[in-house]
């Protein structure tokens, strides 16, 4: 055994400090790489807390090494290697990450893996609607969350693509295959997945189209004035059906509504009718508008028109 001088000692100390903040340093490297997840990993795997889960190697490489998010991962408590398999004991959200496989230094294959929190997570709702019946239009939902980075929602009773936010990152567009001429018979099933940088989860939201739609609004043209600005005054109007409105109009009638305010007093009336795109409105009017809902299923309102003045 040699004997240490003190200078020795010292540097010995100071190196071990060294080696020590470069670990520490390697650490938060890796930790900052785990940002979030803005896109949905291209492989991921997921599973509930507290089970184990096998990750695979796809290779024919011997000689496997893992890593998660660029740290060597050791034969461990939290981690058994077997061959190509890599068992991830007891999940949570420590154990989370891009989990990398290399033989010789060479990326040989990769699986993100995510803790499913499906059952957990709750309080976020998906909700649509559609402006008509008809195909043509896509289905608008909105589903927004502060846990989850990543988002999407799939039409999976027709069978469609997964879809992202639109640009503006407020709704989501989704295509379907409605029939409009015959009784919808089996509801639409809407899926949606979310991702952060630990976690996943999945929800359902079920309903008939006929139940969400709410049309776009109608145009109004003011066809004739009588009488124009006396208290007899008489306004004749004719409202456009929206024009993504499915046809013919005795198949889908609508139901519409007139907003309008009386000039002396500023006072506000609506007025209803069924049918008929034609309506007269009588008084001293200063301003209208219109909106209009399906008639047979009284589905929700359309907005209001813009108010249209009235000299
Ligand atoms: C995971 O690692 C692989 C290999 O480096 C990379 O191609 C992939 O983009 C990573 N995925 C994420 C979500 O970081
Ligand atoms: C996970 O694996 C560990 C170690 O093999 C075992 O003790 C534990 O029971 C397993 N847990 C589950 C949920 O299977
Ligand atoms: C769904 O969205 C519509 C309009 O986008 C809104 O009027 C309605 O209140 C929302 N419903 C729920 C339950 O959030």
């Amino acid at each position: 055994m040699t004997i240490l001088s003190c200078v020795e000692l010292q540097a010995r100390a100071t190196r071990e400090k060294m080696v020590r903040l470069m670990r520490f340093m390697l650490l938060c490297l890796s930790i900052v790489r785990m940002s979030a997840l803005n896109l949905f990993p291209e492989k991921f795997a997921i599973a509930e807390r507290n089970t184990n889960v096998t990750l695979t190697c796809r290779t024919d490489k011997d000689n496997i090494e893992w890593k998660r998010e660029d740290a060597e991962i050791q034969q461990s408590e939290c981690e058994i290697l077997r061959g190509k398999d890599l068992t991830v004991i007891d999940l949570d959200e420590d154990l989370t990450g891009n989990y990398t496989c290399w033989s010789d230094d060479i990326l040989e294959d990769y699986t993100y893996l995510l803790l499913d929190k499906s059952k957990e997570a709750t309080g976020f709702k998906i909700n649509c609607t559609v402006e008509t019946f008809s195909c043509t239009e896509n289905i608008k939902c909105t589903w927004t969350s502060d846990e989850f980075s990543a988002l999407r929602l799939r039409n999976t009773r027709d069978n469609g693509h997964w879809v992202s936010q639109s640009v503006d990152g407020e709704f989501f567009f989704l295509p379907h295959s409605t029939n409009s001429y015959s009784e919808e018979s089996e509801r639409l099933l809407i899926t949606g997945e979310a991702v952060s940088k630990c976690c996943y989860m999945k929800t359902d939201h079920s309903f008939y189209l006929r139940d969400i739609v709410k049309p776009a609004d109608p145009s109004i043209s003011i066809c004739s004035i009588k009488h124009e600005g006396s208290d007899e005054q008489i306004i004749e109007l004719e409202v456009m059906p929206p024009s993504t409105w499915p046809q013919p109009q005795s198949f889908f009638p609508l139901k519409h509504q007139i907003e309008y305010e009386i000039r002396h007093t500023g006072e506000l009336k609506t007025k209803e009718w069924d049918e008929g795109s034609k309506i007269q409105v009588e008084g001293s009017v200063s301003k209208l508008r219109v909106r209009c809902r399906d008639l047979l299923l009284l589905s929700e309102w359309s907005e209001w028109t813009t108010w249209q003045n009235v000299n």
